[in-house]
């Protein structure tokens, strides 16, 4: 899109948190061009009972509060996923907690959880559930304060105040910037936040099921993979995402911030999220939905991830740089690329490079 190629020199002389949240506010205020085209029939899906017009998604961190949740879905997103949201507001790190490499077209974060809680959340959703653009698929993401001492009752209060408004929930159990938090992906802890989740979620919606996820670190050793693919099916998830960003630093890395600490996201983590995304399928067998993630800039990479397991994508960073005009053509692209290989739907291709 032009206006952004305007916009951007500008928006990157900003602190990168102070034009995240210009952004935030340009959406919320009509100021950045929507899309009206309709999405192309090869590219619906229907998961989990609900209808998804398109496979992309917005991944978790860009709209933490859910309060764009609208016009985000104007832009061409399939669905939308708020969060992390943790049980009570907190402020998050120190800043500054959020770093441009734009040689590497990455960004590294170590924002914390920086939230205004589920009571907010729950307020923004209920506004969105009420308005025109209501039935919009929208997944919610639940993380934990950094001073609870246990986990898993602050995920199963996030059940509590926020599924009534999902398509789908997430346990985030794969920030690097939450003490602690990634050692919940061991399969024991796992298991003991399954079922407190699941005790809720049925106290709480005894009448509907809201498919339940995990969403997983890039950095797993095989063992550990193997060991979530065994909780992931016997507990039946609805699903797992993969990935969340990366506490390795490449070799290849040239920003100057590289050295930061956080978590790093962007095209660097593409290779080893889709590597992670294809075992995780294989470990599987493929028998339950994946949503794939890790530096997704285009078709060709939405259509990797497909064909590597996933069956949706997410995508954060890209946008950064290549502005929502990207939305479009990832779509457009992904549907010529399925058609060029005589798929005649997303679902077909899902997993076709991962057997
Ligand atoms: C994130 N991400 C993230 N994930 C999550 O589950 N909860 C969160 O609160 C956040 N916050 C967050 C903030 C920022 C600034 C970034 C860049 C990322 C991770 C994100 O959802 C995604 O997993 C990774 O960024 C990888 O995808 P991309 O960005 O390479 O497309």
């Amino acid at each position: 899109m032009d206006w952004y190629r305007l916009a951007r020199p500008l928006l990157q002389r900003l602190e990168p948190e102070v034009a995240h949240d210009l952004s935030l506010w340009a959406l919320r205020h009509g100021l950045v061009p929507s899309t009206s085209a309709p999405d192309d029939p090869i590219l619906a899906q229907r998961l989990w009972g609900r209808d998804f017009a398109n496979p992309i998604g917005l991944a978790a961190g860009y709209d933490k509060n859910a309060v764009a949740v609208a016009p985000l879905l104007k832009l061409g997103f399939g669905f939308v996923e708020i969060g992390s949201v943790t049980p009570r507001p907190q402020p998050g790190n120190p800043k500054p907690r959020l770093f441009r490499l734009p040689e590497d077209e990455a960004v590294i974060n170590r924002l914390g959880f920086n939230n205004l809680g589920a009571a907010a959340a729950a307020t923004s959703l209920a506004h969105f559930r009420a308005g025109p653009s209501k039935d919009g698929l929208i997944g919610v993401n639940l993380g934990k304060n950094k001073d609870s001492a246990e986990a898993a009752p602050d995920y199963a209060e996030g059940v509590r105040q926020l599924s009534r408004y999902a398509d789908y929930l997430v346990i985030n159990v794969s920030s690097p910037n939450t003490p602690g938090l990634r050692a919940l992906q061991g399969p024991a802890e796992l298991e003991a936040i399954l079922a407190r989740v699941r005790a809720a979620l049925a106290e709480t919606l005894p009448e509907r099921s809201v498919p339940l996820l995990v969403k997983l670190a890039p950095d797993l050793a095989e063992a550990d993979m193997e060991d979530i693919a065994g909780v992931a099916l016997a507990q039946e998830l609805d699903g797992l995402i993969a990935t969340n960003t990366t506490i390795a630093r490449p070799e290849s890395l040239k920003g100057r911030h590289r050295t930061e600490a956080g978590g790093l996201s962007g095209r660097p983590l593409f290779v080893p999220s889709t590597a992670v995304l294809a075992q995780l399928f294989r470990l599987t067998g493929g028998r339950l939905p994946l949503i794939g993630l890790g530096g997704v800039a285009s078709g060709a990479d939405a259509y990797a991830k497909i064909r590597a397991g996933a069956s949706l994508v997410q995508l954060y960073t890209a946008l950064v740089y290549r502005g929502p005009g990207l939305i479009g053509g990832v779509k457009r692209d992904l549907a010529a690329l399925l058609r060029r290989d005589g798929f005649a739907s997303i679902t077909e291709a899902v997993g076709t490079a991962a057997r």
